[in-house]
């Protein structure tokens, strides 16, 4: 059973649609991040009801922990999907706390639940604050963020996940525990190809006629950055949490967060020589099977297999 943290988001949007083609997902709690809270929740409800899914949605927090972050809407539309305008869901949001509602559905699927953690780390940090006991009860937690050779993509050496909420990166990759690593130099090496994914998005039922609408300033934005696909890094991190094997090669190392540089706020700081001492707990997925990721991404978006 899945629990997707998610700030919808294009790459946002296709995550929780592959999540739902393979199966039930417990909730999905929404962070601020790519937009603001009111967007990201809204986008979220959208979606779940385009695929007639039940499946609850638990605001959490509405900005990072201590010092206020800017926002991607250069990337995904000043409304998070695209600037596309929509009739706002039926569907009303839980009143409950994506934190505390990650807690209790943590007891409820206690050793069968895998948190997905698709946005700023910032719900999953005030969880684990509250109940430093959450990871004991949870099967597995895969994270997209950093940029594990410092190759940023919001800042010279800092993704966005990361950059956007330092401190709560910091307290869940420092107290976690074993967790598994889809960073964004990864999803640049794993692209979905315009030509491809473009035609599914043409082949598909309405899941890709509604994500082929979401996500055109996106796929405009890749082609102004000499891209040969779509970089769609919480798909990716997506497959590998449906999917375990599909990870080809990784590497466990410790990863540190740091929250004070000028010009490093945010990086994730990877010690590969392993000289630090401090424990090696971030899988840190290398290579993925590239046909098996495309596989789950043109099933969410009902194609049919060639
Ligand atoms: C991450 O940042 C967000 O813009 C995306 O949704 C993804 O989670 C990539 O750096
Ligand atoms: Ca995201």
């Amino acid at each position: 059973m899945l629990f997707i943290d998610t700030d919808p988001g294009v790459d946002d949007a296709l995550a929780i649609l592959m999540a739902h083609a393979a199966g039930p997902v417990a909730g999905l709690g929404i962070a601020a991040g790519n937009v603001g809270l009111a967007h990201t929740t809204a986008n979220a409800l959208k979606l779940l009801e385009l695929i007639d899914a039940r499946t609850p949605v638990f605001p959490g927090a509405p900005g990072p922990l201590v010092r206020p972050a800017g926002d991607a809407a250069l990337v995904h539309g000043a409304n998070g999907f695209g600037d596309t305008g929509y009739q706002p869901a039926r569907r009303r949001a839980q009143s409950e706390h994506a934190a505390l509602a990650l807690l209790r559905l943590s007891r409820e699927h206690a050793g069968a639940l895998t948190v997905v953690a698709l946005a700023p780390l910032t719900n999953l940090a005030l969880a684990l604050s509250l109940d430093p006991a959450l990871p004991q009860r949870v099967r597995r937690l895969v994270v997209m963020g950093g940029a594990v050779t410092g190759r940023g993509n919001t800042s010279a050496s800092a993704e966005f996940n990361f950059a956007f909420d330092p401190e709560a990166a910091h307290i869940v990759c420092s107290r976690w525990g074993p967790f598994e690593l889809v960073d964004w130099e990864l999803c640049q090496r794993h692209v979905l190809p315009f030509g491809r994914f473009e035609r599914w998005l043409e082949q598909g039922d309405v899941r890709a006629s509604f994500y082929a609408a979401i996500s055109r300033k996106v796929r405009a934005y890749s082609r102004t950055q000499q891209r040969e696909g779509l970089v769609a890094a919480d798909a990716l991190a997506m497959a590998v949490a449906l999917q375990p094997d599909l990870v080809t090669a990784a590497q466990t190392r410790a990863l540190a967060i740091e929250m004070d540089g000028t010009l490093t706020r945010g990086a994730s700081v990877v010690d590969w020589m392993q000289r630090s001492g401090r424990p090696a707990s971030a899988r840190i997925a290398q290579e993925v099977d590239q046909r098996g990721f495309e596989r789950q991404v043109a099933a969410a978006l009902g194609v049919e297999p060639a």
